[in-house]
């Protein structure tokens, strides 16, 4: 087998929307979307760092690109975004449900949190990841197919180790993994439920991101993985183009985790 046989020939570029492609992560997959000869749409509630992320790209990916206003809880401003994309492109075909909406008290720890807050930001998370996914496979199912990749998190697949975060300000919030775990069961209930209609919904699993975290923190973090410890938002890259791209074509309904083994 030829490589271009493993990753798939190409043929025209793919529209691959990215809810919260403003953010940390996000940025850094609209980019590596950007530079695979792919067109990212960076769907975002914070428009103003959407547009100025286009404006970064390089002049003929900034072209090519779009910036566009998503509220990720909205029905309407979901199907307001796939409209106008398929109106711009002739179609979408992927979305990465990315975005990370948090209400203020987000982040307490668990003696800390309310049924209030629980609930909000379990119905914004988990609940705007089902609206995109329901959306967009819906929309993929009428135009013959799509990709749809979740973003998880190893604490979707494992208990917290709160030993790591001893002596610093940080938790792992009960929220995230009541969101996290749901999102990767969504993930094969919707591969399930659209298998036949040329959709495929796989999930993404990355362990703690480096943001400036304090250094015990981060030792005792390294010290349960192989190599680096906490990644960078590049480390993962690899793993969403593979998802996105043919070479992953005959999988569907997984989790790839990509964590350096902390979760192991
Ligand atoms: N940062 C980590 O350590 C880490 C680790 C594993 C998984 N993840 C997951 O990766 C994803 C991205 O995380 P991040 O760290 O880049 O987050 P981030 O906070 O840097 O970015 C999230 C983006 O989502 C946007 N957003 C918030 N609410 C929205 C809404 N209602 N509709 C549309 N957009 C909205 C924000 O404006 C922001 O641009 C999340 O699913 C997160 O759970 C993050």
């Amino acid at each position: 087998m030829t490589g271009e046989e493993v990753l798939g020939e190409r043929h025209e570029s793919k529209v691959v929307v990215v809810t919260g492609g403003a953010g940390v992560i996000g940025s850094r997959f609209v980019r590596a979307i950007a530079d695979s000869g792919d067109i990212p749409v960076v769907a975002d509630i914070d428009m103003m760092a959407a547009t100025q992320l286009v404006d970064s790209l390089a002049p003929e990916q900034a072209a090519r690109a779009c910036a566009a206003h998503l509220d990720i809880t909205s029905k309407d401003s979901i199907t307001a975004l796939i409209s106008e994309v398929t109106g711009r492109y002739g179609r979408v075909d992927a979305v990465v449900n990315n975005a990370y909406p948090r209400n203020r008290n987000y982040g307490r720890k668990l003696e800390d949190v309310t049924y209030t807050d629980f609930c909000e930001n379990v119905d914004s998370h988990l609940g705007g990841y089902f609206l995109v996914a329901q959306q967009f496979c819906l929309a993929f199912r009428a135009q013959g197919g799509g990709n749809v990749v979740n973003m998880s998190s190893i604490y979707g697949v494992m208990a917290p180790r709160f030993e790591v975060y001893a002596g610093t300000e940080m938790t792992m919030p009960v929220e995230y993994a009541a969101i996290k775990s749901g999102v990767i069961h969504l993930t094969r209930y919707f591969a399930q439920y659209f298998k036949g209609a040329g959709i495929r919904v796989n999930c993404l699993s990355p362990g703690g991101i480096l943001a400036g975290q304090p250094s015990g923190f981060l030792d005792a973090y390294k010290e349960r993985c192989a190599s680096k410890g906490m990644i960078d938002p590049g480390d993962v890259v690899g793993a969403l183009l593979f998802l996105l791209s043919d070479a992953s074509r005959y999988i569907t309904g997984q989790n790839l985790v990509v964590d350096d083994g902390f979760s192991l």
